[in-house]
């Protein structure tokens, strides 16, 4: 079984090259969204405590299963420790048998950006130029990187409650060539943006963002509301968009439309890779990807992760799973 630990993330990723690797994520999501139907979905478990929330994301097909251990605790950087952490293991369908255990606090603000980007890659509008981020927190700069590469970005207007949150920001964002905005409130961050992404984090029902902000038609990515009681865009202006979700039995229960009638039905992302819907804010006004985070990307990232590993001899083989002659005698072992 290999693990890998973040020097090997970091490795791979190094090794690969971030803007390709991004590609390379793009495709395998598209591939992975293709055979929606061939995967045993289920929604993620939660467990729910006080100031945050502990979540197991399984998902499996015919050939692989994986889960993802993941946390959401908005208060932890005030102890600097991160909002959100993850590990993950990817395992042999037929068998069972473990073949990857890995870091995935660093492959979660990847991903995310990944599939973020792939959904804007259908739903915005091709000449996107400026991009706004609220909250520039762990995921912002995985975000911009991913949409750079496929929309011709020439402004980023951002804003954070915390300032030094966007000090951070600005100091990451230096050695790229994009204008930058800094913003003292979302109202102002969101004037004549393109695409809007909201990512923040804050265990309550907040509203980061209001229809009255929104002057023209807008791809809006909104990716902290993602639990139970965790929302920060507007019922009237979720209501206003065309939305679309990643696995619309999860997005009941977590994303934005949980403000919503719980017979509300809309798009979910794998519609329009396999071309069975057809969106765009420049035909249907508009549009929010209401995106809770959904165990197919981390399925998708972590078998793309394994095949690089396995092909650049990333990682340590590790005995995690017993290896005997004869099987069913484990009692020899101690
Ligand atoms: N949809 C997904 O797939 C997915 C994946 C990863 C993380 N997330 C979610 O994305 C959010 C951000 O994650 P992170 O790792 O960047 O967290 P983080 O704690 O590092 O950053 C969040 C930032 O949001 C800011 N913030 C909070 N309330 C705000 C407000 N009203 N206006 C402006 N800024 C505000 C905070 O100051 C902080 O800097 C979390 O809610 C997390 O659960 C979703």
């Amino acid at each position: 079984m290999i693990v890998l630990e973040i020097e090997d993330i970091k490795k791979l990723v190094g090794k690969i090259g971030f803007k390709d690797f991004i590609f390379k994520l793009i495709n395998t999501l598209e591939e992975d969204y293709s055979k929606w139907e061939t995967f045993d979905k289920t929604p993620r478990v939660a467990n729910h405590v006080n100031d945050g929330v502990i979540e197991l994301m399984p998902i499996s097909n015919d050939e692989l299963y994986s889960f993802k251990y993941v946390n959401g605790h908005p208060k932890n950087p005030m102890q600097n420790k991160f909002t959100v952490m993850a590990t993950g293991q990817l395992s042999v369908t037929k068998t069972g048998e473990p073949l990857m255990f890995t870091e995935m606090t660093i492959l979660t603000a990847i991903r995310t950006a990944a599939n973020s980007a792939l959904a804007a890659k259908y739903l915005a509008k091709k000449d996107s130029k400026i991009l706004t981020l609220i909250g520039t927190g762990a995921q912002s700069e995985f975000q911009y990187l991913a949409y750079s590469y496929l929309f011709d970005l020439e402004e980023i207007r951002y804003y954070d409650t915390d300032p030094k949150a966007m000090d951070k920001f600005e100091k990451n964002m230096k050695e790229f060539d994009i204008k930058l905005t800094r913003c003292t409130n979302s109202k102002e961050a969101v004037k004549s943006s393109d695409i809007i992404i909201v990512c923040t984090a804050d265990k309550r029902n907040q509203t980061v963002i209001t229809k009255d902000m929104i002057e023209k038609d807008v791809f809006i990515s909104g990716l902290g509301g993602d639990c139970p009681g965790k929302t920060e865009i507007q019922k009237e202006l979720v209501e206003k968009s065309t939305v679309v979700v990643e696995f619309l039995e999860q997005a009941k229960i977590e994303g934005e439309i949980q403000q919503l009638s719980k017979d509300f039905v809309c798009t979910e992302l794998q519609e329009l890779i396999k071309k069975d819907v057809v969106l765009n804010v420049d035909s249907h006004g508009t549009i929010l990807f209401d995106s809770v985070g959904f165990a197919l990307e981390d399925y998708s990232v972590l078998r793309l992760v394994y095949d690089l590993a396995k092909a650049n001899n990333i990682g340590k083989q590790m005995n995690l799973i017993p290896e005997i002659d004869d099987v069913k005698d484990l009692y020899s072992l101690i």
